[in-house]
């Protein structure tokens, strides 16, 4: 390949780690597929499909939002079409509405009604939703996707539907107080039953509450587990999904509240890290619609120096980090095809 074909892969940013939510399901390769088990994807839809509360557990990066959004999202095939997946962002939130039940029955349900509500999105988000669906539906297996995916607001799926999730919330929203907002999301759950509905509350960003020098967050996690996850258990019939870093998994509070959970779902290592990374980085050339060949961009060796760079115990993230920081070296420095030395650079830099 030329030197400005390279320069169109590091622009297309095919390789780039940071993506939306929303977008993660387009790259997920799942994991049952890449290892050739069904440990993982397979395992979160059957016990979700079963009314379970699921934590899926990992390190930062190693993959937990793009299994949750993998599984709930548009492709998926696994999961019962009555289960209605909501993700509920839990990390910009203030501390108290997540340690508080009264408090987190009230966020969800304020989410859910926002999720039902047209009026509360502006055209532009609108039109992107749209899109989004448009999208799915063509990038689907015939042309079919799920009718509730993550992400897809309720108003676009079910207008009559929608209008009833809208109105029990806000009437509440008026009114209520905090010790009402669990018997709110009570109703709200028996509303979604009453249209032989189930929802599954995705929490995927529960996963940040650490403790990090100068600043210990993991009391938050703490009571979330044991508060806020025990309200959900004794009081709703919901599937709840949450990502548990690994450092919770000594958390006492962890240790209290996972005893509510049905499962626990690892997030795997790759069995074949240079198979494993080769499949993910050419879907995304594929979803980016540049029909190189991988080995045009990368030798075979850049390649498996990427492996080894994942094989040291580095994360899905920062690998793809790697994949396009090498690619930015290999556009200022004029070449036609990334070399080892220049994965190694890359690596080096991200790993100081
Ligand atoms: N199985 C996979 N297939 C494709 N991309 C993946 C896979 N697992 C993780 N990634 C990518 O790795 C990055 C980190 O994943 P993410 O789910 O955000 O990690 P976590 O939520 O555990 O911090 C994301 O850019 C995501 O697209
Ligand atoms: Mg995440």
């Amino acid at each position: 390949m030329t030197h400005e074909q390279l320069r169109q892969v590091e622009a297309s940013r095919a390789f780039e780690a940071t993506r939306r939510f929303e977008e993660l399901a387009l790259y997920h390769v799942p994991f049952d597929q890449l290892n050739g088990d069904d440990r993982t994807e397979s395992t979160l839809a059957r016990l979700v499909g079963a009314g379970g509360r699921v934590a899926i557990i990992g390190p930062s990066g190693s993959g937990k939002s793009s299994i949750i959004a993998s599984v709930f999202g548009p492709f998926s095939e696994d999961l019962p079409v009555d289960i209605v997946p909501l993700r509920i962002p839990v990390a910009a939130t203030q501390d108290t509405t997540v340690t508080e039940p009264g408090e987190l029955a009230r966020h969800i349900v304020r989410y859910v009604t926002r999720w039902a509500s047209r009026e509360r999105f502006s055209t532009t988000e609108q039109e992107g939703f749209e899109r989004g669906l448009a999208e799915s539906t063509r990038r689907s297996a015939g042309g079919r996707s799920r009718v509730f995916q993550i992400g897809l607001p309720l108003w676009l799926v079910s207008a009559e539907f929608s209008r009833q999730v809208q109105s029990t919330g806000e009437e509440y929203e008026f009114h209520g107080s905090s010790t009402d907002a669990i018997e709110h999301l009570k109703r709200l759950v028996e509303l979604f039953a009453a249209h032989s509905l189930r929802p599954a509350l995705a929490f995927d960003d529960s996963d940040t509450w650490l403790r990090i020098p100068g600043l210990d967050r993991t009391e938050v996690a703490n009571s979330f587990f044991t508060r806020g996850l025990g309200m959900l258990s004794r009081e709703v019939d919901v599937s709840v999904v949450v990502a548990v870093h690994e450092e919770y998994l000594t958390l006492p509070g962890y240790v209290r509240g996972s005893q509510l959970l049905s499962g626990e779902v690892r997030v795997p290592r790759l069995i074949d890290a240079v198979d494993g990374i080769g499949t993910i980085l050419r879907d995304r050339l594929v979803i980016s619609e540049l029909s190189f060949a991988l080995d045009e961009i990368l030798e075979q060796d850049a390649i498996l120096a990427l492996a080894k760079h994942y094989e040291s115990g580095r994360s899905m993230r920062d690998v793809l980090r790697v994949a396009q920081r090498a690619l930015q070296h290999g556009v200022s420095d004029g070449v036609d095809r990334i070399a080892v030395p220049i994965v190694d650079q890359a690596s080096t830099e991200l790993s100081s």
